[in-house]
């Protein structure tokens, strides 16, 4: 009988790496030494990674790489779902076949990452996946579900408002659309034609973005409009003003405009992403998966990505 070739056996893995920053052109799946878990840590067999903006935006350069903290050869990708399969000295809370979640700061696209079983931000931190959770669903949900709680939490919605979301159709709009109707909040979202039907089945009702934007609205909404979340950069929030929404109920998330808050995933409420997780697995949330690649098709899941008109999440499968 053929011996199966494991990573732990071979004490090799693959890891999407980049030598030098730029577009997708620049990943590549390499073969890696398997990590080690040090004190501390947990070391996770990844099975799913989630794509985000952010992924492509911090190593696009070397400067806003270094922002992030990232030198060459750099990993890629931050959002993550697997299995623990080895727990450093002293770590208490995590042991071998637990489910996991969490982020790995531009290194999640790799059949293992090693985190600090203390750590708290999308850097570095492990969460357990609930049961009903699916491994990929898991892996969309740590930095958009944050974002997109914190976004939603800026502009309170509740059961009288009416809120006009804006790039609803997006990795971020997924949750925020669907937390914003959790909250009882009749949502009205912006996105292309091409997304009315899957924006009306994630509970908004669809609006296209562009020229004649607050004309379309006010001709949906005659009653106003009364909160407002930008995914995808100024167009919504000046809408908006136009529209009478006072700026202590507007949030941006992707630009800063001057007297509106902008909403950031690290700022999300301590327990926000375990409550996203819950509704998940109650069925009262869902994500959609737009598509997904396995590890050798790094670049086409990126180029997707970055395309811009993604419905839901990109997500790697390892
Ligand atoms: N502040 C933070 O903590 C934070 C965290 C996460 C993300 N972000 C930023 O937030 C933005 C959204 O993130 P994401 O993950 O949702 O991105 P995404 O999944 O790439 O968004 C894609 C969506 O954008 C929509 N879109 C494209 N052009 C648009 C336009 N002109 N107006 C409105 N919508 C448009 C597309 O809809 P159609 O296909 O229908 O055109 C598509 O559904 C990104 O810029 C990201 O960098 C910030």
């Amino acid at each position: 009988m053929q011996e199966q070739r494991t990573p732990s056996s071979t004490g090799r893995s693959r890891a999407v790496r980049l030598d030098a920053f730029g577009g997708p052109e620049v990943l590549d799946t390499r073969e890696v030494p398997v990590p080690q878990a040090g004190p501390g840590q947990v070391r996770v067999r990844v099975t799913a990674a989630g794509l985000n903006p952010m992924d492509w935006i911090m190593t696009a350069d070397a400067d806003t790489a270094a922002r992030f903290g990232l030198s060459l050869p750099a990993g890629f990708g931050t959002d993550y779902a697997g299995v623990v399969d080895e727990v450093g000295a002293g770590v208490t809370g995590f042991a071998p076949g637990d489910r996991v979640f969490g982020g790995a700061l531009s290194r999640a696209v790799a059949d293992f990452v090693v985190l600090d079983a203390a750590g708290e931000t999308a850097a570095n931190e492990a969460h357990h996946t609930p049961d009903g959770v699916d491994d990929r669903t898991a892996a969309t949900l740590t930095i958009a579900g944050r974002t997109a709680s914190a976004a939603v939490a800026a502009v309170r919605p509740g059961p009288a408002d009416t809120v006009l979301i804006g790039g609803a159709a997006g990795g971020v709009g997924v949750f925020a659309v669907q937390l914003a109707r959790i909250a009882g909040a009749r949502v009205i979202g912006t996105g292309s034609a091409t997304s009315a039907g899957y924006l009306r089945d994630l509970g908004a009702e669809p609006v296209g973005y562009g020229d004649g934007l607050a004309d379309r609205v006010r001709a949906l909404a005659p009653g106003g409009v009364t909160a407002a979340i930008d995914l995808h950069g100024v167009e919504t929030v000046h809408v908006a003003r136009e529209l009478g929404v006072p700026d202590s109920r507007i949030c941006t998330i992707a630009a800063q405009v001057d007297g509106v808050a902008a909403a950031n995933g690290a700022n999300a409420a301590s327990g926000a992403l375990e409550e996203i997780a819950r509704l998940v697995a109650a069925g009262r949330l869902r994500v959609p998966i737009a598509a997904s690649f396995p590890i050798e098709q790094i670049r086409r899941a990126a180029e997707l990505q970055a395309g811009r008109h993604v419905q839901g999440k990109v997500v790697i499968d390892l």
